[in-house]
């Protein structure tokens, strides 16, 4: 029997990632699609033969039947649609930042706990092979203790992704801007590689988009439990090109992802002797190039029993904890621990 899916929100993140995804795969049928904009999902409808398209998600998920949903709505919605999902019995994955604040992403895990469904959230960083095998390499101690890290997300701004993507700059939507958009994928990356993180003390600007009502710029550094810290940079108003970049900097070398051009993985040891390793793995996909994240393969072995949830819900909300510290360090002017979100 094949996986029967729905997808909520037929946007830029459902067009690149999610349906493409879902049709790679023999074993999953898309069966629905809903969107507020009906022609966006008719378009997608035809293209992807799917035959039923809905512009009400609770209409499409009373009336299908359905064995899970995509939510790829503006972040607002993740928690409501999640939770209606979820309490109709169907696995959900949902984009990230999985919810706008705390209490929706406990709201969120427990009905998932309740009904007994999967829970994902889509923060792929964790999955791309190049971030899999630093994970290795650091845990190997071949390069020694992790000192301390760089991480840098930035791009030109959600108008060059989406058409729909002016509620990127509405905070009642949004909730934050680049921080939530950007930061969050780095603050999962970040502690799924190395720690939770213990405290964190942001800045955070709108630069150049004066008529957004939501931060384009963000710098944070963060101290993690184990006694690494680092920085995490995030932005909306980096032209022309793209930066998706992290380094490690380590007692015994660096380690170096998606920062140098032809390299997507080098190491470099301190030890003149073992000099520059470039490791054999593909590079990221960026907003111009796409190919498969592993999200919904992630998502479909999950549900079918083949694997461990990559991302749960818990591992979502710690990233959303970390983005939320950072808002209330910027808005206070201070340090924040993580243990002060509420
Ligand atoms: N994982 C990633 O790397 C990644 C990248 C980009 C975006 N995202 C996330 O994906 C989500 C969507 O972003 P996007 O870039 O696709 O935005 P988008 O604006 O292109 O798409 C959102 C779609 O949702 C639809 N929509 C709005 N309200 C709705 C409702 N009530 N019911 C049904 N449909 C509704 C809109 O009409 C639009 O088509 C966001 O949470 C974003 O953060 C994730």
């Amino acid at each position: 029997m094949k996986l029967r899916v729905g997808v909520i929100g037929t946007g830029a993140i459902a067009k690149y990632r999610h349906l493409p995804e879902y049709a790679a795969r023999e074993d999953v049928e898309i069966v629905a699609l809903c969107d507020i904009i009906k022609e966006k999902a008719d378009k997608l409808a035809v293209r992807y033969g799917v035959e039923s398209v809905y512009t009400d998600y609770k209409q499409m998920i009373e009336n299908e039947e359905l064995d899970a949903v995509s939510v790829c709505t503006p972040n607002y919605l993740h928690a409501e649609m999640s939770i209606f999902a979820l309490n109709h019995g169907l696995h959900v994955l949902v984009e990230k930042p999985m919810a706008t604040s705390l209490d929706e992403a406990n709201a969120m895990i427990e009905a998932a706990k309740k009904q007994e469904r999967v829970l994902m959230v889509g923060q792929n960083q964790r999955l791309a092979p190049m971030h899999v095998l630093a994970k290795e390499i650091i845990e190997s101690g071949m390069l020694g203790k992790v000192n301390t890290f760089r991480t840098v997300f930035g791009h030109a701004g959600p108008e060059h992704w989406s058409k729909t993507g002016k509620w990127f700059f509405d905070k009642k939507q949004a909730f934050a801007g680049s921080l939530a958009d950007l930061g969050v994928h780095k603050m999962d990356l970040i502690q799924f590689i190395l720690g939770d993180v213990d405290e964190v003390a942001c800045f955070i600007d709108t630069l150049e988009k004066k008529d957004c009502g939501v931060d384009d710029n963000a710098v944070a550094v963060l101290r993690l439990k184990n006694g690494i810290m680092g920085t995490v940079e995030t932005s909306w108003t980096y032209k022309p090109a793209e930066e998706n970049g992290t380094t490690f900097f380590c007692e015994k070398g660096t380690l170096k992802m998606a920062v140098e051009p032809d390299a997507p993985l080098v190491a470099y040891f301190a030890n003149p002797g073992r000099g520059r390793c470039v490791f054999e793995v593909p590079k990221m996909q960026t907003n111009e190039e796409q190919f498969s994240t592993g999200v919904i393969d992630g998502f479909v072995d999950t549900i079918q029993g083949k694997k461990e949830n990559p991302v749960p819900g818990e591992e979502g909300r710690k990233a959303l904890k970390v983005v939320l510290a950072c808002l209330e360090s910027a808005a206070s002017n201070r340090k924040v621990k993580i243990e002060e979100v509420k």
